[in-house]
């Protein structure tokens, strides 16, 4: 039997059309796997299915017969439950009253029953093999159990379809494989699940059916031990897409040190030293990559690095001039472009256009602004060379960040600190939540500004991304730099060894 089914399900934002006629058929107690490129159309798909958006067109069927979803209650009153990529959850709150809320457990004066919502929550996560504390706060918890907090808050509901939009790209690959563990083991107990992502390695390891999106169309559907990697990469892409980068190290030259961070410490919220001495040195012409699992320091020596936290001690040296802690707009200035980690925090404003967003950062340069006036003309001009370089899908030119797609969204990000020409690129994540062929593109162009002579300190939860592009890598543990690899010469097993603090001598033993 089909759980999920829609007939010509269209989606129209103005003149656009995100969702053409689109005929699913998910079978119950099965996992499916939604692919395609940035903009395809999955999230819009996703989002009708969940009551957030209204088709223009079209009908969706839930076990058989035809259903209107106005709302997150009407779908999950129908049994889906849907997990964003941004979380919702309130962070003052503990982890079962985040579960509860709004299903909140009360004794007969109406007053909450504390013990009882406790009991029920424990009970949830020894049901389905979670690894979480109830009486946690969620600001205290870490990505990945944030998640399960969410995925708990749907099962909590009852409902029986879960989909999922790109859980695992915020996740460490550690948090991904238990994950994918615990998907399974929702699939044995007889939950249908609905899972969106670029990582084709997952779709293989974790789907029984898999359905691919173009342009707003479906253009494949099948089952997935029919299929391969490289042939769900063709489908996406419509071209072969190389699934590895050729980096040709030996272009390199030594142009000598541009960049040197001296001794930096730092202390954390909780007054724990979180980085201590931490010293590295980038040359131009190279990319230094920066590994570690996480927690260990790199999130904080970014943050210290692009101008948003602020070392204790030591010192960072740019192209001759003191640079440590100063804010990331005059760091843009001297020459130094960064990708931060949290695209939407960090990187963008989601309610100015994307011409505002393709200056944002550089909107001081004299090009840009001239006594107080912006010119839109450079402005529009420098949104549209973004837009052709890193092929960016844009509904609207004159719209919002906030209605562009998760990929596209980065890919402005990408485009923006790259296409301002700096000596030396911040690269936080570059290629989180961009599809594969995408990523070929942006890898390939970091590869090309290196060799133009620029330097890059790449920090990346994905190690094939961090060893193929790298000319060296350093590893963080516990706050301290552990060892320097060339990664050339070394396999992941060594680097992981580094990465869980094993040094050499006791992996010998
Ligand atoms: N609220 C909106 N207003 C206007 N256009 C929108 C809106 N939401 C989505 N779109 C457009 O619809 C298209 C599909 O977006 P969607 O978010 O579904 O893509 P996606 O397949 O999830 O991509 P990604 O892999 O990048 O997350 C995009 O071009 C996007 O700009
Ligand atoms: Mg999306």
């Amino acid at each position: 039997m089909y759980m999920i089914q829609t007939v010509g399900l269209t989606k129209r934002f103005g003149s656009f059309t995100a969702n053409d006629h689109i005929d699913l058929a998910i079978p119950e107690k099965e996992i499916t796997c939604i692919v395609g490129e940035n903009g395809a159309g999955k999230t819009t798909l996703m989002n009708m299915l969940y009551g957030l958006l209204e088709p223009t067109e079209g009908e969706i069927r839930i076990r058989g017969s035809q259903v209107k979803l106005r709302s997150p209650i009407d779908a999950i009153a129908n049994g889906i439950g849907m997990v964003h990529q941004h979380f919702k959850l309130v962070p003052s709150l503990s982890v079962y009253e985040n579960i509860l809320l709004g299903a909140e457990i009360t004794k007969k004066g109406g007053l909450i029953d504390r013990k009882e919502e406790i009991r029920k929550v424990e009970e949830l996560i020894h049901n389905y093999h979670f690894e979480l504390n109830p009486l946690d706060k969620v600001e205290d918890i870490s990505v990945g159990s944030r998640q399960r907090v969410e995925i708990l808050k749907m099962l909590y509901r009852n409902v029986d379809i879960l989909i999922l939009d790109e859980p695992t790209a915020v996740l460490t690959p550690q948090e991904a494989n238990d994950l994918i563990d615990r998907l399974k083991d929702l699939k044995e107990k007889g939950k249908t699940i609905i899972v969106i992502t670029h990582k084709l390695r997952e779709v293989m390891e974790v789907s029984d059916s898999v359905v691919v999106i173009k342009r707003g169309k479906v253009v494949g559907s099948m089952r997935t031990k029919d299929t391969s990697e490289q042939e769900l990469a063709q489908m996406m892409v419509g071209r072969d897409v190389m699934l590895t980068v050729e980096n040709d190290r030996r272009k390199v030259s030594d142009g000598g040190v541009i960049y040197q961070a001296e001794n930096l410490t730092t202390i954390n919220s909780f007054g724990k030293e979180c980085l201590k001495n931490v010293s590295f040195q980038v040359a131009r012409g190279e990319i230094l990559g920066i590994a570690g699992v996480e927690g260990n320091g790199q999130s904080e020596l970014v943050k210290i690095i692009s101008g948003l936290m602020e070392a204790t001690a030591g010192r960072v040296m740019f192209d001759g001039e003191d640079v440590t802690n100063i804010w990331p707009d005059k760091l843009r200035q001297k020459g130094i472009g960064i990708i931060p980690e949290d695209r939407f925090a960090q990187g963008l404003c989601r309610t100015m256009t994307l011409t505002e967003n393709a200056v944002a950062g550089y909107h001081t340069q004299k090009e840009v602004c001239r006594g107080g006036l912006m010119n839109t003309k450079v402005m529009r001009q420098r949104r549209d060379s973004q837009i052709e370089r890193f092929d960016i899908r844009v509904g609207d030119l004159e719209g919002t960040v906030g209605a562009l797609s998760g990929g596209n969204a980065q890919k402005i990000i990408v485009a923006r600190e790259l296409s301002a020409g700096p000596k030396l690129l911040i690269a936080c994540q570059p290629t989180r939540g961009i599809d594969i062929g995408s990523i070929e593109s942006i890898h390939r162009q970091l590869l090309e500004y290196r060799n133009q002579g620029n330097a890059v300190i790449l920090i990346s939860s994905e190690l094939p991304e961090i060893m193929s592009l790298s000319d060296r890598v350093i590893v963080l543990y516990k706050g301290e730099v552990t060892g320097e690899v060339d990664p050339t010469k070394t396999d992941m097993m060594q680097i992981g060894l580094l990465m869980a603090g094993i040094t050499d001598k006791e992996a010998a033993q």
